[in-house]
């Protein structure tokens, strides 16, 4: 066994999740299946260039079809849980109206199974694939989506409230309002800019509703929303280089943290659409938004390194072919800028590898929210692109992802070791981790390009080879059961 698989065994407290994640859309294909009504995303993603070098989600991991294997590859990991979401179009092919029951079925089978091998369901309500004819009537833009939200997570609840164990409501609203509404790189497409503000309200309160719905439906499971945090880190000791840090954390962390930790926006937010009429959230708005949640997500990749002033145009390594678009052309007459961290080593995606910047975002966040309830980190992993040898000995194929490997490894020490007695972040109580992904997958607008899985994936023939990080999770969990 390798040290590095034993030494975490012995840190991790007792009854802490060990997970993996995907979303319905990254992995099922089956696009037209059985009464699935389209999405945004399938419209975007056929826009010439949208996607890196055009991939297709079509197929993806195919998932939707070889849902039994993959289950029993987790089931082989040894997992405690494993999160993923729910295609909202597959069950309500139009966004409102009526359920498809192929659509609820393959969700049946899939949480019974899971069931069936010990392994507890967290469900995703909304991972981003929003049913095309919302999107045609202003998704996010428009504060109906909100309500119809609400109305899938009572069909979600009827369904499946029985048997999942937690809910999370919005998967990461922060990405869809920046890049999906603000900067046009992802799903609607739209690049509005600052005019995105109303995507942000209106999600948060489609979880406001969907929290409200699943309470009304008594489920026993935990309910609770995800949101990205990445701590903003001034580039130098220049006053400006802080205070463009301090826009960048309000604009991608705390606009979407504290209205639902807090009640409230951000002071600075309020002050800059005083004038708005178009944004002037009601009390009851607010309190939907901050009804008290079992839990709270936390996907963590990296900090993010901000400086002052337009920069020279230059993106972080790898990021803007990652992103499939010239980000460069967003840089003159920019107040400030993301700058690359001196001397560190990068994922795929150009994503500088900083585990300590988890301890800072957990100390932060119990910093800022006193009332913060227990913590899951909901997502973390590195994309790598990993190369596949032929073991000697046996003749079979290894992907010896060491990279990937350290960065897991690393990250769920540093979070564990920063929520122990004594740790920076000690009065957080933090419940699991759970490993984005269990497989490579469609990598939004990096196609196939951005390969996060514990699973190679070789989408001509959909072969899955464990990774070595699949083995040192699976030798991780049992290191722990056997110390039990
Ligand atoms: C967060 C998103 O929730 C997920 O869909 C995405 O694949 C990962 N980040 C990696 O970019």
């Amino acid at each position: 066994m390798s040290a590095s698989a034993r030494d975490l065994a012995a840190l991790l407290p007792a009854g802490f999740t060990l997970g993996v994640a995907t979303s319905a859309f990254q992995i099922e294909g089956a696009l037209t299946a059985d009464g699935r009504g389209p999405t945004g995303w399938d419209i975007f993603a056929a826009r010439p260039g949208a996607i890196v070098d055009d991939h297709s989600p079509a197929v993806s991991c195919d998932h939707y079809y070889r849902m039994p294997e993959d289950v029993e590859l987790m089931k082989k990991l040894g997992i405690d849980s494993y999160r993923f979401s729910l295609s909202w179009a597959r069950i309500q092919p139009g966004g409102s109206g009526p359920v498809n029951p192929a659509g609820l079925d393959f969700y049946d089978r899939l949480i019974d199974l899971l069931l069936a091998n010990g392994i507890s369901p967290m469900a995703t309500l909304y991972h981003w694939d929003t049913p095309l004819p919302l999107d045609e009537a202003g998704g996010w833009m428009n504060r109906d989506t909100a309500y119809r939200l609400g109305e899938f997570a009572t069909i979600a609840a009827a369904a499946f409230g029985d048997r999942v164990a937690r809910w999370v409501t919005v998967n990461e609203p922060a990405t869809v309002t920046t890049n999906g509404y603000a900067l046009g790189l992802h799903a609607p497409g739209e690049s509005l800019m600052l005019k995105a503000l109303p995507t942000v309200h209106h999600q948060l309160l489609g979880h406001g509703l969907a929290v409200q719905a699943l309470r009304a439906a008594k489920v026993p499971g935990e309910i609770g929303i995800t949101n990205v945090y990445s701590p903003m880190v001034p580039a130098s000791a220049n006053p400006l280089d802080a205070v463009s840090a301090g826009l960048m954390d309000v604009a991608q962390n705390r606009l979407f943290a504290d209205p639902v930790l807090l009640g409230k926006y951000p002071d600075v937010i309020r002050a800059a659409t005083f004038f708005s009429s178009s944004f002037n959230p009601s009390s009851e708005d607010m309190e939907l938004i901050s009804q008290p949640l079992d839990f709270y997500g936390l996907n963590y990749y990296m900090p993010t390194r901000v400086a002052s002033g337009p920069g020279d145009g230059a993106v972080p390594p790898g990021m803007a072919e990652a992103m499939g678009d010239d980000l460069s052309g967003t840089a003159p007459g920019a107040p400030f800028h993301i700058a690359p961290f001196p001397d560190t080593e990068i994922t795929g995606y150009g994503w500088p590898i900083k585990p300590e910047y988890l301890s800072v975002a957990l100390a932060e966040m119990a910093e800022r929210y006193p009332d913060l309830p227990p913590i899951y980190i909901t997502e973390g992993g590195a994309s790598f692109e990993d190369v596949a040898v032929k073991d000697p000995d046996m003749g079979r194929l290894i992907i010896p992802d060491e990279r990937r490997l350290r960065y897991l490894s690393d990250h769920i020490a540093t979070a564990i070791k920063a929520t122990a007695p004594g740790g920076a972040a000690e009065s957080v109580d933090l419940r699991g981790y759970f490993v984005w992904s269990l497989m490579d997958n469609f990598e939004w607008s990096g196609g196939y390009k951005q390969p996060f899985g514990l699973l190679h994936v070789d989408f001509d023939t959909q072969i899955r080879t464990p990774k070595a990080s699949y083995y040192w999770l699976q030798e991780l969990l049992s290191a722990r059961t056997k110390a039990a």
